[in-house]
């Protein structure tokens, strides 16, 4: 018979790893909840337009890595490859624009067709934020100060830099656009092939190519900033002036473009020196016109999303796993009550690790095994008086007590 492994790009999460997630999205919960945002649960699949106009159609994730397929009624599907599509539809769906701004955030898996390597996965997690209804650029800098405070809870390893960049306003973008096509047509010929099919659909995106000989093209090639008009040039001056107010360290990248077309204004990443070529943990940006391309009002938002995998990837060290206290029977004769004493501790939320056969000996061995604190052993003169033996595993040292006060005494 053949054993069946993963698909390619999927992964079964359990033991340490599922505790560095679990200690990540734990994280997310507690400082989205101190900023005053709710957690939404979006379907894990929508109508693929949801994606293809949220997104735009030319960028990569759209192209080239979405898992769309017809479902039976003939629907065209798609896995989420992000969250802020989704969360934009539900707030149209659900009339939620009645009560802006609205703060939301979401943990949940994502899915792109993307050639799988360490921290790049086909299913992967993601966290993030999302608040809709503010214009302002204080809307942006809360939002990158949530992003700030989360990786300080969760605490990453390495140098995490904050990089960012104004995408401007539509007018800015189409100004600087025609600008970068002037300058490209000028290196055409030497562009990679990628680059030269971007050109015509969407050349800001030849900016953040990885390839050394669009790289040295872009050396030289206009800056966004240059192009920017006085709102959008004011606008970015407020958003940094706020980061600067709260002390958060950024680098200005004229370069950052991100990979999808919502985006406006603002735009940032988090960037690990850790994790090689997959190094951005969290990325974000303002996103003017999506609700409105989702047949919503015109809202505006701003938002991140974190790859949970990679910071579990960068914790420190692994997150401690909690302890349990063992109980033990004598021997045969006293399963039962052994088992009636784990039941109660259990039924009042103590976390009770009861091995299912052995004698004394082997019992104490899985106990250890299984980093056991005490011990509580039943049975003996010690059972006929009420009482227990509770052992502390790590001293040594012993005690006998009564039943009724195990839980007090543990
Ligand atoms: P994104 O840059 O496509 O943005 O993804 C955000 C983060 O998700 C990345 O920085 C990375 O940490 C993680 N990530 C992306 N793809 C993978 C993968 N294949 N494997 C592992 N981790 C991955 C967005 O998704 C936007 N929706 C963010 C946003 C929210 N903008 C505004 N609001």
């Amino acid at each position: 018979m053949k054993a069946y492994q993963p698909a390619r790009g999927t992964r079964d999460l359990y033991g340490d790893e599922i505790l560095a997630q679990k200690f990540v999205t734990d994280g997310m919960h507690h400082v989205a909840h101190c900023y005053g945002y709710g957690e939404i649960i979006t379907p894990i699949f929508e109508f693929t337009e949801v994606f293809a106009r949220g997104m735009g159609e030319v960028t990569d994730v759209v192209s080239k890595e979405m898992y769309t397929f017809n479902d039976r009624g003939g629907e065209s599907i798609t896995l989420r490859p992000e969250g802020t599509a989704g969360a934009a539809r539900a707030l149209v769906s659900n009339g939620l624009a009645q009560d802006l701004p609205l703060k939301v955030y979401y943990i949940g898996p994502m899915f792109r067709y993307e050639r799988p390597q360490k921290g790049r996965y086909r299913q992967f997690y993601q966290a993030g934020v999302e608040l809709f209804g503010v214009d302002t650029p204080n809307a942006d800098v809360e939002v990158i100060a949530l992003a700030n405070s989360f990786l300080k809870k969760v605490g990453v390893k390495g140098k995490i830099t904050l990089e960012i960049n104004s995408l401007g306003d539509v007018e800015s973008r189409e100004e600087y656009k025609k600008a970068l096509l002037e300058y490209f047509k000028g290196y055409e010929e030497n562009l990679s092939e990628d680059s030269k099919r971007r050109l015509h659909t969407n050349p800001l995106r030849i900016l953040d190519s990885k390839e050394e000989c669009d790289k040295v093209i872009c050396e030289n090639a206009p800056k966004m900033n240059d192009y920017l008009n006085e709102f959008s040039k004011n606008f970015f001056d407020e958003v940094l002036k706020g980061l600067d107010a709260l002390e958060i360290e950024y680098k200005v990248n004229s370069k950052l473009v991100r990979g999808l077309d919502y985006y406006r204004h603002t735009v940032f990443e988090f960037i690990t020196d850790e994790l090689g070529s997959q190094g951005t943990v969290l990325a974000g940006g303002r996103y003017d016109d999506l609700v409105s391309e989702l047949g919503g009002p015109k809202i505006t938002g701003v938002g991140f999303a974190s790859g949970v995998d990679r910071l579990a990837l960068l914790l420190k060290e692994t997150p401690n796993k909690q302890r349990p206290v063992a109980v033990i029977p004598l021997n045969d004769e006293y399963k039962y009550q052994a088992l009636k004493i784990a039941d109660d501790l259990r039924a009042e939320g103590v976390f009770v690790d009861m091995a299912f056969n052995g004698n004394v000996g082997k019992r104490f061995k899985k106990a250890n095994k299984a980093n056991a604190f005490k011990a509580i052993v039943v049975g003996g003169d010690e059972f006929d008086r009420g009482n227990v033996v509770i052992k502390d595993l790590d001293s040594g040292n012993q005690k006998e007590v009564s039943i009724k006060e195990i839980s007090k005494e543990i």
